[in-house]
């Protein structure tokens, strides 16, 4: 899935910095608390860290129970998603709000996907209120229509707004895939909570923080992923159909909150081996950042070169190593 500031291109790297200060973390209680797509800490799962994951998005919590808690795919996987994947359309929220033929007359999604959204939303809630699955099972199957969803949407990739000329990906027919289950035998934990609270109840020796890099607030840029998952007709509004998130405006999005914000997480944090992910060119200036850490623990900085190519002036394509860009800052508690 394309997510703003995900790291899944980045692993390696991640993992190279861990495993070259801390060592191996196999054995290690390992926390990503900024997890949105959920890539790394499924890569901590991986390597066979007990993993713990929060997001303030519930979209993003569905695709951790998925990759991080669930050991194993629900009961009944596959008959349960042939059923999904036969429902017949209805004409509800999806179709309303988020089609041209809907009373918001936004082009999201074609009417036959919509429909179907709907539908698997609806099946899905009365399953659970039924007790024919539970909630961790909802939320995996949550995951597969977000995925599913991404895939047909008529969007760029993110949902701050839709295409106004279509998009061939809108006429794919809405399918729902099987996700894979990956037990590393333990008892994983995911929460979705804001990053002030989830701090406070969690333990462990590896704390990874990825904040958001820029002013763009996550809500509004995937505010139907989130309706999806929450399917909770809410009040949304404009053109584009937002959902309100007036309480979920973060700090680490504004220039004049984000340092103090960021300190006051690694202060609280009850983990001796931090490491936050940023970039040199996000809202907060890296090296006043790692000033005011400075006070807490031992900092190590590890810079991963940002491949860009550019002509020569013979003409020869090279590659420019002058900009650097993803960046970890490691924090050594004491
Ligand atoms: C840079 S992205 C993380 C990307 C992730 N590492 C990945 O590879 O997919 C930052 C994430 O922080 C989440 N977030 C922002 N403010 C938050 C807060 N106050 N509490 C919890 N999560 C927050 C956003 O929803 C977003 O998913």
């Amino acid at each position: 899935m394309r997510y703003i500031g995900s790291k899944n291109r980045i692993l390696n790297f991640i993992d190279d910095t861990i495993t070259g200060t801390y060592g191996d973390y196999s054995n290690a209680t390992v926390a990503d608390l900024f997890a949105g797509t959920a890539c790394v800490g499924e890569m901590f799962k991986k390597k066979g860290a007990r993993v713990i994951s929060n997001d303030y998005m519930y979209f993003s919590y569905a695709l951790q129970i998925s990759k991080i808690k669930r050991n194993n795919v629900p009961r009944d996987y596959e008959r349960i998603l042939n059923e999904l994947n036969s429902l017949e359309g209805i004409e509800g929220f999806i179709f309303r709000e988020y089609t041209l033929s809907g009373e918001g007359e936004r082009n999201y999604f074609w009417e036959e996907n919509a429909k179907k959204i709907d539908a698997i939303c609806l099946y899905l809630e009365e399953a659970l209120n039924n007790g024919i699955i539970s909630r961790d099972e909802f939320y995996y199957y949550k995951a597969s229509l977000i995925d599913a969803v991404t895939r047909v949407s008529n969007t760029s990739g993110t949902y701050g707004s839709f295409l106004k000329i279509d998009d061939d990906r809108k006429y794919k027919k809405i399918h729902l895939e099987k996700l894979p289950a990956f037990s590393n035998g333990k008892e994983n934990e995911c929460y979705c909570e804001d990053i002030t609270s989830v701090i406070q109840h969690v333990h462990g020796e590896i704390l990874y923080l990825d904040p958001p890099y820029n002013n763009r607030q996550y809500p509004p840029y995937y505010h139907i992923l989130e309706t999806v998952t929450l399917y909770d007709n809410p009040n949304i509004y404009g053109k584009t159909g937002r959902r309100h998130y007036e309480e979920k405006l973060s700090p680490l999005c504004m220039k004049d909150k984000a340092v103090s914000s960021m300190v006051n997480i690694v202060r609280r944090a009850d983990f001796e081996h931090i490491y936050i992910s940023y970039s040199t060119d996000g809202i907060m200036p890296y090296e006043e950042l790692c000033e005011k850490l400075e006070e807490i623990g031992e900092i190590q900085v590890f810079f991963k070169p940002y491949r860009r190519y550019k002509a020569n002036s013979n003409g020869n394509i090279e590659e420019d190593n002058g900009k650097l860009k993803e960046i970890i800052i490691y924090v050594k508690k004491r």
